[in-house]
């Protein structure tokens, strides 16, 4: 079974998701640790009520953002993590990490990249006046929000849409498309071609609103 661990700076509704994925049994994986860079993350809760380990890890105690990161990765690599999940992880990762777990770090984002990277990737969409945005699971490269694109789902942008409204619309795909993307993962159904994630024996893609359409008879 996928032994993952999680980094979450906030909420943690995504991270949620994934707990939910796994008790409902759509994933085989366990969360060996969360890892938190703010010790008022309401993901601390969520951790606590699913026997989950977690630990918080201040920055300000490191000289360096590589040295941060790099006792990130020896808690990970302690625990047997095989894959990081970063579920509303607001900060860039450094190589420290990456290097430790190559191939291995994925992130969801709340836009379809390569628009709107960075923070605020709702308010970014509603601001540049688009009809259609969405969420993006990617691999984790050292740019920013910029590593190889799992699976993104399409969202609409209606006219009234609030920074609120739409990050609530694209927040319910995140917590569908997170899941998937790890599950294929899992199954080891995705192999990185240069920039180019390739998913292995996925049915053809039929719809227009997640992209791969979510396999739900074998989930
Ligand atoms: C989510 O919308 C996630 O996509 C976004 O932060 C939110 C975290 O929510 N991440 C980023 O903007 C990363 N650049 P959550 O804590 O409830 O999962």
């Amino acid at each position: 079974m996928l032994k993952t661990g999680v980094l979450a700076s906030g909420r943690g509704s995504n991270f949620q998701a994934i707990i939910d994925a796994i008790e409902n049994k759509n994933l085989k994986a366990s969360i060996e640790i969360l890892i938190t860079d703010n010790p008022s993350a309401f993901a601390i809760e969520r951790a606590k009520r699913h026997n989950i380990k977690y630990i918080f890890i201040n920055p300000k105690e490191f000289a360096t953002k590589d040295e941060f990161f790099k006792k990130i990765a020896d808690e990970l690599k302690t625990c047997g993590v095989e894959l990081v999940m970063l579920a509303g992880f607001m900060r860039i990762v450094r190589k420290p990490l990456i290097d430790a777990f190559p191939n291995k770090i994925m992130n969801i984002h709340p836009a379809l990249l390569p628009a709107f990277p960075g923070l605020h990737g709702q308010k970014q969409a509603i601001d540049y006046g688009v009809k259609i945005s969405g969420c993006t699971v990617h691999f984790v490269d050292e740019g920013m929000d910029t590593g190889p694109v799992i699976i993104q789902a399409a969202v609409p942008v209606l006219p009234d849409d609030t920074e609120d409204t739409l990050s609530e619309r694209i927040l319910s795909f995140e917590h569908r498309i997170y899941p998937e993307a790890v599950r294929l993962f899992s199954e080891g159904r995705l192999e990185i071609k240069g920039r180019k994630v390739v998913i292995k024996d996925h049915p053809p893609v039929s719809s227009n609103i997640v992209n791969p359409p979510i396999d739900e008879t074998d989930a």
